[in-house]
């Protein structure tokens, strides 16, 4: 599992690093959380070692909480696992709840080339929980019971879990050019056979991604095959 999890890091980091080569000023969608920690580890070992510039590199986080203590928003979480080992220009790391129009301001630099995302075990991608409609934009919204629960082992007190977040919206997501999707361990299994397979619905809002003609799933357990393309 663990080799499996480090080969799964590693291909994605390789994506990202392929990505940056191809257009140095990219406009990447970051996601934080648990599964990207090794792929991150990997782009921070190449970007110390100067073998990965990331000077051009616009960098959109997927989201963050609302009234957090900023140690444990999303942004200190890139900037401790990602940002700080590499070269970005710190104008260049883009934070939902700093910017008013966080949609206009990705449209202005030209449109997301590559969005990483995870998947909740309640089919959330970013924070759109199940319920978001497929014509949503950046929003903020209360998060759900089980997704405060997935996220408790981050936070010292059960009260500190905040309640509120922003993100970017399904259409937000599904204007990236290219789209990962990653997925690591078997408890992710059944909801991403829903979201591939089952049908589009706001119930599993990562079943929206089949809509997308660039999705590229990866994952850590066998899933008909190991990395597969969704039907667009
Ligand atoms: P995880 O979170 O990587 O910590 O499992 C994924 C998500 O909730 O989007």
């Amino acid at each position: 599992m663990v080799e499996k999890y480090a080969n799964l890091s590693l291909v994605l980091a390789e994506l990202i690093r392929e990505q940056l080569q191809a257009k140095p000023d990219s406009c990447l969608g970051l996601p934080t959380g648990r599964t990207p920690l090794g792929c991150y580890q990997i782009l921070s070992t190449w970007s110390a070692n100067n073998q990965l510039d990331w000077s051009q590199a616009r960098c959109f986080q997927l989201d963050d909480y609302i009234d957090v203590q900023e140690e444990f928003s999303f942004h200190q979480y890139l900037q401790d696992n990602l940002y700080r080992f590499t070269n970005v220009n710190p104008k260049n790391t883009f934070n939902p709840r700093h910017i008013a129009d966080y949609d206009e301001q990705i449209a202005s630099l030209g449109g997301l080339d590559l969005a990483i995302l995870g998947i909740g075990l309640n089919g959330h991608i970013a924070f759109n929980e199940p319920g978001t409609p497929v014509a949503s934009w950046t929003h903020s919204m209360f998060l759900t019971e089980a997704t405060r629960d997935a996220n408790s082992e981050f936070f010292p007190d059960e009260n500190e879990i905040p309640t509120r977040a922003v993100t970017m919206g399904i259409q937000t997501i599904l204007g990236s050019r290219r789209l990962v999707l990653v997925a690591s361990g078997e408890s992710k299994r059944d909801i991403l056979e829903m979201a591939l397979h089952g049908a589009v619905t706001v119930d599993v809002p990562a079943s929206f991604l089949q809509k997308h003609d660039n999705l590229l799933v990866l994952t850590d357990f066998d899933i008909n095959t190991e990395q597969l393309r969704a039907e667009p």
